[in-house]
């Protein structure tokens, strides 16, 4: 019996030290150290005698030939938009994401796409609810294999049986890896086994996929060297009770993190949105007032959203100040803004923001369709529905150039708005044929100019 060795790890950061302290010395949080056996002198794992690695010669980067590892397209575009244009091979991908969010669903989806042979390893899920789960999505295939195990040994020793070409692992922190003694979840444990499926996927070529868990405050569970340690990081988001999803690339060895995948849950499983300003924009047949519509961009991608404002007398003393999507504390400086240099009195009101389809943007350039939305409801008047708004605003009320502002533009008018009303410091490339720009430079001037 090999001896056992203890140590504390830091439960926020990973790091490990000898001795107990209040305090981590790497990233300084408070009480997260907590015991956890280490057992160094681990057997080797019987799949990394699958493959003989041959000793590596250095070789010029001109020689490197790329054109051998060509990229498995996943069959969903929102999916292969982020990864940068499909699945590198030997490439580890952490998914992370709010738990009922669709991280599962997103993988199932996936494997019944494709039309390699996956293997779909559950740690929190029977056989028969994944089976129940692949009939609610309605796609079939028979290169899908699923397999019910936690001990990372006993799924190594299945490999071999079945040789996936990519491997799917939900989730990492309920594997465990007989080498590690602590409970699956705790840092060692998620640690060593990652480092085994890493090893593994680099190794013998074979794409990993994972997904974790996150805690309360958005963070992928277990130690952040996890996210140094994986190839790609993409987060799954959005509001449990809406029905929209995005799904965001937070690191990518492999491509840029600025590109978005938008999704739709329904009761088949998820859908692409491929046009996603069509369906954020609510359809009415009637303009109601307190709606505004901004051309924003997130990532690369251009989406018309929609932002409903209310501003109603207050009923308390204090007035309440709410958002759903937008950042309470620009919506305080905004109204301050509008309070100084519109002239504005609303001290006395309650001011509700809401952006539709509960999705979170922090795009400084919703800030002038705020504000329109806001006027649009003080004064009960409706804005026009053909006029979208694309600005940021200063503190001193002036209203600024915001980046990318021809893509904005060119969305506005695919979609058939007829203004657009921008920073009149905007320098666009190409000027539009068929939209009207309207150029404002104060805060002030948006008042004369929508009523
Ligand atoms: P799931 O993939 O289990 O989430 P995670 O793995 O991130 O915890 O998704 C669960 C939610 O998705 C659940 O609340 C039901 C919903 N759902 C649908 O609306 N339609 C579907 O077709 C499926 C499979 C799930
Ligand atoms: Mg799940």
């Amino acid at each position: 019996m090999a001896k056992l060795k203890k140590a504390f790890f830091c439960q926020n950061c990973g790091a490990q030290q000898a001795q107990w302290q209040g305090q981590c010395n790497s990233c300084k949080s408070w009480n997260s150290l907590v015991e956890e056996i280490i057992e160094n002198d681990a057997a080797t794992p019987k799949w990394s005698r699958m493959t003989n690695q041959s000793v590596q010669n250095p070789i010029l980067i001109n020689e490197v030939n790329t054109a051998k590892d060509p990229r498995i397209k996943t069959n969903d575009q929102e999916l292969d938009r982020v990864l940068g244009g499909g699945i590198v091979p030997g490439a580890v991908i952490l998914l992370g994401g709010e738990p009922g969010i669709g991280k599962s669903t997103l993988l199932l989806q996936l494997s019944l796409n494709l039309q390699i042979k996956v293997l779909y390893v559950s740690g929190e899920e029977s056989h028969q609810q994944i089976k129940l789960r692949a009939d609610r999505i309605g796609l079939n295939t028979d290169s899908c294999y699923l397999l019910s195990q936690t001990d990372t040994h006993k799924i190594f020793d299945q490999i071999p049986k079945i040789n996936p070409q990519i491997l799917i692992i939900d989730s990492i922190q309920t594997l465990n890896t007989p080498n590690v003694e602590n409970g699956a979840g705790s840092v060692s444990q998620i640690k060593a086994t990652a480092a085994e499926l890493i090893k593994y996927a680099k190794t013998t070529n074979t794409p990993v996929l994972l997904v974790g868990h996150i805690t309360k405050d958005g963070a992928i569970a277990g130690p952040k060297v996890l996210e140094h340690m994986v190839d790609t990081v993409l987060q799954f988001e959005g509001d449990r009770n809406h029905i929209y999803r995005i799904l965001r690339a937070r690191k990518n060895r492999f491509g840029a993190t600025s590109e978005i995948g938008i999704y739709e849950m329904q009761a088949q499983g998820l859908r692409q949105v491929t046009n996603p300003s069509e369906v954020l924009i609510t359809a009415k047949d009637e303009v109601l007032s307190g709606n505004a519509i901004a051309a924003t961009i997130e990532g690369i991608r251009p989406m018309m959203i929609e932002v409903q404002a209310l501003v109603s007398s207050a009923v308390y003393g204090t007035p309440q100040r709410s958002c759903t999507g937008f950042n309470a504390k620009r919506l305080n400086m905004l109204l301050a803004v509008l309070e100084k240099r519109g002239g504005f009195d609303l001290g006395s009101k309650d001011v509700f923001i809401n952006i539709t389809g509960g999705i979170n943007i922090e795009d400084p350039a919703l800030d002038l369709a705020v504000i329109a939305a806001l006027l649009s409801s003080y004064h009960d008047m409706p804005i026009s529905q053909n006029l979208c708004f694309a600005s940021e605003i200063g503190l001193s009320g002036e209203i600024r150039p915001v980046a990318k502002i021809d893509l904005r533009v060119q969305e506005a008018e695919k979609l058939g708005f007829e203004k657009i009303t921008i920073s009149k410091f905007s320098k666009l490339g190409v000027s539009p044929k068929k939209i009207k720009l309207l150029s404002l430079t104060k805060v002030e001037s948006l008042v004369d100019f929508l009523f």
